[in-house]
């Protein structure tokens, strides 16, 4: 039978405390990895995730603002400390609120650009010093399916989200070289706080569930198996791809 196993793999997964972030710590943690998790300051949400592995799986929270790089660099120091090391990181803290280009103001569209691409930009930094030091690293950055639609409801969202991933593209030219393996990943519609903000009516969440061919919103846990897939044996091979899971949705509709 295969598996995937995990076992003896150290990850760090930023804005893990809730939504797709929590999917992915969960997942990672019942293939057996370390996982440590960041969040920005929902301490209630944090603890419950840990406690959820108590005896089972080692899960640790740290609570760090993702846009601040000296932050970022104390917290994977001490979670590589906690864990014996580090070879995965998932960066997936992103931030949406819906502005069109009328209302958005340069600070908005800074704090847009901040939040969903220099935050990746400083969670590798942070990491790639451990990163490189492993016989496989693994980085997994979760962007958007806005990317190849323009959704999301503001052009900063979209606009850093391609960003995300062409410095993924650029960065294969120097990672793949360290045995450092870097994937992206474009959710859409997985049934979230961030998109409940979006869609906050039990209405609106079915008319968008009829938009993805699979008939399904998806879950947390839909975004994580692909992050594990990825960062096993079985991904061994896979590098520099940007995939999409959302249910057939975005191909769907360009149709
Ligand atoms: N949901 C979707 O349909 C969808 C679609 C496409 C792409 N995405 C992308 O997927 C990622 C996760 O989205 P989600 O829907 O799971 O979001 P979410 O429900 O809003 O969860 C966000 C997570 O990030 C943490 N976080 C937020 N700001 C932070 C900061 N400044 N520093 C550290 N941690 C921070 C939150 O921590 P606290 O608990 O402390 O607040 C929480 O754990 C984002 O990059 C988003 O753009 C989502």
């Amino acid at each position: 039978m295969i598996e995937i196993n995990l076992t003896g793999r150290k990850a760090l997964v930023t804005g893990g405390s809730r939504g797709i972030g929590a999917g992915i710590v969960q997942i990672l943690a019942q293939c057996n990895a370390l996982v440590s998790f960041t969040y920005k300051q929902n301490v209630q949400a944090a603890n419950q995730l840990c406690q959820e592995f108590q005896g089972k799986a080692q899960v640790l929270a740290f609570c760090t603002p993702a846009e601040n790089i000296d932050a970022m660099r104390a917290t994977v120091k001490k979670a590589a400390q906690a864990m014996g090391g580090l070879d995965i990181l998932v960066h997936n803290v992103g931030a949406l609120w819906p502005a069109q280009l009328q209302e958005l103001e340069l600070k908005e569209w800074n704090r847009g650009i901040e939040m969903n691409l220099t935050t990746a930009f400083i969670a590798l930094k942070a990491a790639y010093p451990y990163l490189r030091k492993v016989p496989r690293g693994d980085i997994v950055l979760i962007s958007s399916s806005a990317v190849i639609d323009g959704g999301g409801g503001s052009a900063f969202y979209a606009a850093a989200k391609a960003g995300v991933e062409g410095m993924m593209k650029a960065l294969m030219r120097e990672l793949p070289q360290k045995n450092i393996h870097i994937n992206t990943i474009h959710p859409c519609v997985v049934d979230t706080d961030l998109f409940r903000v979006r869609y906050d009516t039990h209405e609106k969440r079915a008319k968008v569930s009829k938009q993805v061919p699979l008939g399904r919103l998806g879950k947390p846990e839909d975004i994580g198996y692909l992050v594990a897939f990825l960062c096993s044996q079985m991904g061994g091979f896979i590098c520099g791809q940007s995939i999409l899971v959302d249910g057939g949705r975005t191909m769907w509709r360009k149709t």
